[in-house]
């Protein structure tokens, strides 16, 4: 099959996924990620978790990764050389944020956050790794100033870089973007006005977006990543796919670690699925199949790579698992009449609501076998 496509995932914040999901998104950035993004000042830390989070989402099928960093430049761009290392095709971002009132520690002036934006991207750009890319994370409204946010979308326009933020994902927040920035129409035109919402922006969650603001979204081409695990972990909200794909609104998957408590893109698979049941009780909802798609296609479209990846139509790369239902010890039971030769619906569908990493023997990226893991890294 396909490989999977991860719009949306933390990479400092593996350090602590499947743990700490007890509070709402502001408390939990204040209570439990900004302290553990301060850890990433340190290269040795940032080593360690970055080298597993690599490892665990590509044995986990995730072929191409769209990554968070930290502010911290140096621990970024070690994410981005680990991650070419392993051979996973990934967006690499240097947070950035100027303001935050809650953990004043975790924060940069506007001038540094430019400026390490700009070494950031320079040094990445003369790595000219062949399938690891900058993309410009302003973190959020809630921790960007106007000044911040749209000198991060002149760098993106000078070098046609990828952008990546969050949207609307919990009801506090959308309040406080209101609050704070009270002369926009909405959330959306605070990035649109400020140079961030282009055909190659990728905006994570937008639960809470209207259909006005969703219109905007398709004018100016920008995406969303839909991250269900996450929005349902920390009680943020139900994005409501169908609507969005209605509005002709690109849309991919994301794990959104460590909201999310699991990297693996099965995960995100199987939440989708929920939400879109709970959703649309005694309605259409949203079938496997379409959400398959949105775990490859769809997700390689909301990064603007569909040219490259996202099936396997002749020309394009081949980024790919090699599946076996039958692996051993594996978590499907397979039944005599589960199979139509050697394979059928059904067993496809048994390993996408009980496959894991044990099933997938084999990955590629770009033609290269990358899982199982080559002695070199
Ligand atoms: N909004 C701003 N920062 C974050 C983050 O780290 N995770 C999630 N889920 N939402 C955010
Ligand atoms: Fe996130």
């Amino acid at each position: 099959m396909p490989g999977l496509v991860d719009t949306h995932i933390h990479a400092p914040q593996y350090y602590f996924a499947g743990s700490k999901v007890d509070l709402p998104l502001l408390e939990w950035l204040t209570e439990y990620t900004f302290p553990t993004e301060l850890n990433f000042q340190s290269i040795d830390f940032a080593e360690e978790v970055y080298t597993k989070v690599v490892r665990r989402t590509l044995k986990n099928g995730t072929t191409t990764a769209c990554y968070f960093g930290t502010i911290h430049t140096d621990s970024s761009l070690l994410l981005a050389e680990i991650t070419d290392k392993f051979g996973q095709r990934a967006f690499v971002g240097k947070v950035c944020m100027d303001m935050n009132d809650t953990v004043p520690e975790y924060k940069e002036t506007t001038e540094e956050s430019i400026k390490e934006t700009e070494r950031f991207v320079s040094e990445m750009l003369q790595k000219n790794y062949p399938r690891v890319k900058p993309i410009v994370t302003p973190r959020f409204s809630l921790s960007c100033t106007e000044q911040l946010m749209s000198e991060l979308g002149n760098i993106a326009k000078t070098h046609d870089l990828h952008i990546q933020s969050h949207i609307s994902e919990n009801r506090d927040e959308t309040e406080a973007v209101k609050t704070l920035y009270p002369s926009y129409k909405n959330y959306t035109d605070v990035y649109d006005k400020n140079n961030l919402l282009t055909n190659k922006t990728v905006m994570a969650h937008g639960c809470y977006l209207s259909a006005e603001e969703l219109d905007v979204f398709r004018e100016r081409g920008a995406s969303i990543a839909h991250c269900p695990t996450s929005n349902l972990t920390l009680r943020s909200g139900l994005l409501n796919v169908l609507d969005v794909l209605k509005h002709e609104v690109k849309v991919g998957l994301g794990t959104d670690v460590a909201g999310g408590y699991s990297c693996s893109m099965f995960n995100a698979i199987r939440s989708a699925m929920m939400v879109s049941n709970v959703l649309s009780i005694n309605e259409k909802s949203l079938t496997l199949k379409e959400v398959f798609r949105l775990a490859t296609l769809g997700g390689s479209q909301a990064l603007g790579l569909d040219r490259e990846i996202g099936n396997f139509e002749v020309g394009k790369e081949f980024d790919a698992l090699l599946i076996n239902p039958k692996a051993s010890d594996s978590p499907i039971d397979l039944f005599h009449g589960d199979f139509v030769g050697d394979i059928s619906e059904t067993i496809i569908q048994k390993f996408l609501y009980l496959g894991d990493d044990r099933n997938i023997e084999e990955v590629y990226v770009g033609g290269k076998q990358v899982v199982p893991f080559s002695s070199s890294v």
